[in-house]
């Protein structure tokens, strides 16, 4: 569509997530026509010349930069989109605030809760439009499955439960640290599977079924010293290799969350259920369009667990991509997310998750670490 306000994208970080945004980027206009604005690939940021150089030319970057810092400050940007590792977003956004860009940061916000509030403040200030990448609450069958909690089809709700397991850091001598291996070096990332994974799962929990008031929790490291592969060194490992939380929700509910990268067999298994008084609904998102839904007020004789193939029109944004029936996949989260993005520039609403919603789910992560430390139980101080 011609006359679309343009929306200049400057993205800092190349690699998985800078992929994925740009596939958002590039895909948004033609599902979702109406729009009344246009992602420009504008600028892409990496510190590597020939590496950023190259992603520019396979995905459409019109420049690159090799220091964050000349991105922010270009005055041909409306954007700054943060996908670099944890220890990068406070530093970005906060500049990117002051020089009064929107920003789109990856999860988890920051490595800590004092970063966070650091970088709500900055936004806060600066009155600029921002969004936090959790982008699994776009994906169809996790967005039905909100509409059905707010719905009140569950009626009281008394549990919620999640799981984010993977197996890859099983190996003893798998380095930590550097490129493609910063997940493993608290330093750079903050935490290990909580602010990685469980992060995910946080999110989603509290925007279905309102904020934690309390949790306790455990931590492990399994293996507790690894090479660090920028400085060849023998080093402490402090990550959590795998975290379990027990909390209550503010609604009275009780919460169960376990993640870890040593469920041997298990590369991305992200499921949750939720039960409620009069129905139960359940996700995993190695069957990513499908929602399982139990209803007590089925007939006796076909009461069971129905599988929605979450793929219909009326579905949430399926009505934008195939026929009913035909599914869609990891990716699509992303251009939902940039598709939700640009239509809250024609509303002037926020972007949910907004900066502030994730400095709770930073509350949340912040209590479990203090939690797994202390052996006791820890209030969030986040009240509804
Ligand atoms: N939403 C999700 O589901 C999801 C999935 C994976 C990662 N993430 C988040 O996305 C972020 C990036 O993760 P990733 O998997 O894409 O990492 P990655 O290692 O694949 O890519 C990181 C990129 O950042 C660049 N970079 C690092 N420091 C930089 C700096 N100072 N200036 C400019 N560029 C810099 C690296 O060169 C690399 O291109 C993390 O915060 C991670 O938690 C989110």
């Amino acid at each position: 569509m011609k006359n679309r306000k343009e929306l200049r994208i400057g993205l800092v970080g190349c690699g998985f997530m800078g992929r994925t945004h740009t596939n958002g980027y590039k895909r948004v206009s033609d599902f979702f026509p109406a729009l009344t604005h246009t992602p420009v690939l504008k600028a892409v940021c990496a510190r590597n010349a020939e590496k950023v150089k190259a992603f520019a030319d396979q995905w459409g970057y019109e420049s690159t930069e090799t220091d964050w810092k000349h991105l922010v400050a270009r005055k041909d940007i409306d954007a700054i989109d943060i996908c670099t590792p944890n220890d990068f977003h406070a530093e970005i956004a906060i500049a990117a605030a002051a020089a009064g860009k929107m920003i789109l940061c990856e999860k988890p916000l920051a490595r800590d809760l004092a970063e966070s509030q650091r970088m709500v403040d900055a936004i806060e200030k600066a009155g600029v439009k921002n969004t936090v990448w959790y982008n699994y609450r776009r994906l169809p069958a996790v967005t039905l499955a909100k509409q059905i909690v707010d719905s009140g089809k569950l009626g009281r709700i008394f549990h919620y439960r999640a799981n984010f397991l993977q197996d890859w850091t099983i190996n003893a001598n798998l380095p930590q640290g550097g490129e493609g291996l910063w997940r493993m070096d608290a330093a750079v990332a903050g935490s290990g599977v909580l602010g990685d994974l469980l992060s995910h799962c946080i999110d989603t929990a509290m925007w279905m079924n309102g904020g934690i008031k309390d949790v306790t929790a455990m931590t492990e490291t399994f293996v507790k010293e690894r090479m660090h592969q920028l400085t060849g060194k023998v080093e402490k490992v402090s990550i959590d290799d795998a975290c379990a939380i027990l909390c209550h929700f503010n609604n009275g509910s009780l919460g169960v969350f376990e993640s870890t990268r040593y469920a041997r067999g298990h590369k991305a298994l992200y499921t949750f259920e939720i039960n409620g008084a009069n129905a139960s609904i359940r996700w995993d998102l190695h069957d990513l369009n499908r929602l399982e839904y139990f209803d007590n007020a089925d007939e006796s004789k076909v009461k069971g667990w129905r599988s929605i193939h979450v793929t219909d029109g009326d579905h949430p944004y399926m009505d934008k991509w195939w026929v009913p029936g035909l599914g869609i996949g990891y990716e699509h989260s992303f251009v939902h997310q940039v598709a939700d993005f640009l239509k809250s520039l024609e509303t002037g609403e926020p972007c949910s998750p907004t900066f502030t919603e994730a400095h709770e789910t930073q509350k949340v992560c912040q209590a479990v670490l203090d939690s797994a430390v202390s052996g006791t139980w820890k209030n969030t101080g986040i009240k509804n």
